[in-house]
């Protein structure tokens, strides 16, 4: 990705990636990112404030994964800046202080583990004998479901056993789970049905 200043969209429906900032201001500087012998991102910046959607638009292999798993501290820019309110951003202490929260275009759910247990895959309630308390997933992941108005998906089903369109409601759920300041989205409706991607554009515009 060449140069990939975002732009204010607001017909996120067409976009294929979506960063959007409830607070702060993200400020992304000349990130490169070889693979090899391609040139997966070249000097890739990308500026958003507070209350701001940006879409993120670019034909296929034109780097916005990569842009999105550097920002999300999976992977390491070569070089570039990412700064958050002014600060250098380690984009891995970001994701541990969840300042950006992603939900990705490949999945990265646990398939033997529960809806309830992907969905609050980082956050579990433990109890003081070191198990999960799985009612309080199940309750939780249930009233996070509800509070935003999503389809109810029973929380106690594994995730292997679900159709696509439900593993990616569950991933988005997860993505939603957390209230973080940077929610980033890498095309994160193209398997659902229409309602279902109404109501997750939805939460990208709240
Ligand atoms: N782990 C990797 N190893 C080698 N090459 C990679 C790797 N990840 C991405 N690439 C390459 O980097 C380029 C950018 O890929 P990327 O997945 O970021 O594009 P994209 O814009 O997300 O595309 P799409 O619209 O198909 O999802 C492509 O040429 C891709 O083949
Ligand atoms: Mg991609």
């Amino acid at each position: 990705m060449a140069r990939a200043n975002s732009d204010n969209c607001s017909n996120l429906g067409q976009s294929p990636a979506a960063v959007a900032t409830a607070a702060g201001d993200l400020r992304v500087t000349n990130l490169t990112k070889r693979f090899g012998a391609t040139l997966a991102l070249d000097g890739a910046s990308l500026r958003a404030s507070r209350g701001e959607v940006h879409a993120l638009l670019g034909e296929n292999g034109a780097g916005k994964s990569t842009l999105i798993r550097v920002l999300s501290g999976i992977i390491k820019a070569d070089a570039g800046e990412i700064k958050f309110d002014g600060e250098n951003l380690k984009t891995r202490s970001a994701v541990g202080h969840h300042i950006v929260r992603s939900v990705f275009q490949e999945l990265s759910l646990i398939s033997d583990l529960t809806v309830g247990e992907n969905i609050l895959f980082d956050q579990l309630p433990i109890g003081p004998d070191r198990r999960v308390r799985f009612s309080r997933v199940y309750k939780r992941s249930l009233e996070l479901m509800e509070s935003l108005g999503a389809r109810v998906i029973n929380p106690r089903l594994r995730v292997k056993d679900l159709s696509l369109s439900d593993r990616q409601l569950v991933e988005i759920l997860k993505g939603l789970a957390i209230d973080a300041p940077i929610l980033i989205l890498d095309e994160p409706t193209s398997s659902l049905g229409p309602s279902d991607a109404a109501w997750a554009l939805a939460q990208v515009r709240e």
